[in-house]
Order: C-alpha cells, then sequence, then structure tokens
C-alpha cells in the first residue's frame, strides 16, 4: 500500500491508533483505513463519543483561553494529538504573538503534522515524547529553548491521562511534572470517567481500546483529584467539561458526563 505524503516513515498502518482515530472523529484526514473503521466501531457502540470529541477540544480552547486570561503564557501540551482546529498555539497566540507553545505525543503523525504546521513559528515547537516519562520531556533541549521553567507553565494533559495505567502512577507522572516548574503554573486535564446510564456502551469502547496498543480506562472523580495531588484547584474543581466555565459566547453544548475537567494550580 502506498502511503500519504503526510506519513512519517515506518508508521504502523495495521493497528488502530489514539491520535488517528480522535483526528477521524473530529473531521480530520490523517489517518488510515485501520483507524477508520476502528472509529467506526467505537461510533456503533456509543454513537455518542463523536460529541465527546467534540466538546473536548471547546474544553481545551476554553482553558487555554482562561489560563492566557490569568497572564500564562508558557503552555506544554503533552498528549496533544493531531493538529486540528483550534491548536493551542493559535488559540493564545491570537491574544499574544510571543506566547509560547510545546506540544509534546507519542505518535510519530502527531509529531511530523505538528511540526509541518509550526514551521515559521518560532514561538512553537512539536517533539515526540511520552508522558509517562515526564522528566525526559522536561529535560529537553526543545522544551527548554522554549519554555523559561522559572516563570508559570499551563501544563495541558487534555484526554491522554485515560489512556495512562495506573501501574505507571499518574499522579506521581503529575508531581513529577510540576515539581520543577515555577509557583503559579497550573495543569489542566480532561479525564473519561464512568457514568451509570452508559455503563453498557463504556464498557464495549474500553473493550475496543483493549484491542489496540493503547488501553483505555474511566477514572472517578476521586481518583482524578488524586492525580492532582496538592494542586490548588480552581473554580468550579472537577466537574463535567461541559461545566467547566461555559463560554456564553458559545453554543450551548449537552452536558457532557462522560469526561471529568479540571484546571488546578502550583502553590505560591
Ligand atoms: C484523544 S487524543 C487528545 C488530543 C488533544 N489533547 C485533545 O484533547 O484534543 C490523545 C492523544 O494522547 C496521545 N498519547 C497517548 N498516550 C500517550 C503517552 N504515553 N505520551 C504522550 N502522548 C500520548 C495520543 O497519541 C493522542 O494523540
Amino acid at each position: 500500500m502506498s502511503l500519504p505524503e503526510w506519513a512519517p516513515e515506518g508508521v504502523d498502518v495495521s493497528v488502530p491508533n489514539a491520535a488517528r482515530v480522535y483526528d477521524y472523529g473530529l473531521g480530520g484526514y490523517h489517518n488510515f483505513a485501520v483507524d477508520r473503521e476502528f472509529a467506526e466501531q467505537l461510533i456503533a457502540a456509543w454513537p455518542g463519543i463523536l460529541q465527546v470529541a467534540h466538546t473536548n477540544r471547546a474544553f481545551l480552547g476554553r482553558v487555554v483561553r482562561w489560563l492566557a486570561g490569568r497572564g500564562v503564557r508558557q503552555f506544554l501540551d503533552i498528549g496533544s494529538g493531531i493538529p486540528t482546529r483550534g491548536n493551542v498555539h493559535e488559540v493564545v497566540q491570537a491574544i499574544d504573538p510571543q506566547a509560547r507553545v510545546v506540544y509534546v505525543d507519542v505518535d510519530d503523525v502527531a509529531v511530523s503534522h505538528g511540526q509541518a504546521i509550526l514551521a515559521g513559528n518560532p514561538n512553537a515547537a512539536a517533539l515526540g515524547g511520552d508522558l509517562r516519562l515526564p522528566a525526559a520531556i522536561l529535560a529537553d533541549e526543545r522544551v527548554r529553548a522554549q519554555l523559561d521553567l522559572d516563570r508559570p507553565v499551563a501544563v495541558l494533559l487534555v484526554a491522554v491521562l485515560h489512556f495512562i495505567g495506573d501501574e505507571d502512577g499518574p499522579p506521581g507522572i503529575v508531581r513529577e511534572l510540576t515539581a520543577s516548574l515555577a509557583p503559579g503554573s497550573y495543569v489542566a486535564l480532561s479525564h473519561f470517567t464512568a457514568v451509570e446510564d452508559l455503563g453498557h456502551e463504556h464498557d464495549q469502547v474500553t473493550k475496543l481500546y483493549d484491542r489496540t496498543p493503547t488501553s483505555v480506562r474511566t477514572r472517578t472523580r476521586e481518583q482524578v483529584a488524586a492525580i492532582l495531588g496538592d494542586l490548588e484547584l480552581v473554580e468550579p474543581g472537577i466537574v463535567p467539561i461541559t461545566a467547566w466555565h461555559p463560554d456564553p459566547n458559545e453554543p450551548a453544548e449537552a452536558e457532557q458526563r462522560s469526561v471529568l475537567g479540571a484546571v488546578a494550580r502550583k502553590p505560591r
């Protein structure tokens, strides 16, 4: 099979991949037949999942604007995904062109497409990295070249921690990520959570993901709180993403209970 021009060398097109499945769900075209077929199985199992992807993306945009409104000008977006509409650098650099953004993803398609769209943008970078190895991300010279860790940084972990198993210790990952950041830094996250009346649909989705290299799991509000550890939750706390600072200028969204969102701050 001949690969499209944007496909990085060595890309595995035989198994579905979380980044490319999400890209398909958002209407993107950086995906392969195996991803589209898998996404269609997810949609058949839980038709509401497409809306989840769009709602999550809207949450990301609101979080970035909210943080920018509090003066944050440095963003480390881990599990950033394949660039699509409303990317972090577009949102924040529209507010301040000097704002810095580093995208990190474990997926080669996400990284190579990120690098392509950032060519010519001196204040943003995209690189490969694994959230399970936070020290390596923070030590990366491309991160250090963009971000001044002596000033506040917002770490974005949006729709990625549910791909990290308990065995990899999400609370420890967040602790390690924030330990060397300046006080006044933030962590923002969204996370798949169980909803009683969607138990069957959620089960089907997790079973499907179990057949891919990246399984997915729900976590409770308490487990999400534990991931954020000693960071201070900003209002309104850990809530369904649609309830996190809804924007009166955007069309009202149906409540999305399957994904929790939160922003927390490193105390000064
Ligand atoms: C559902 S997408 C979310 C993209 C974006 N953050 C958003 O919310 O729109 C999840 C992303 O996490 C990435 N990912 C999964 N496990 C990861 C890991 N261990 N380290 C870094 N990225 C990871 C996937 O490749 C994918 O791009």
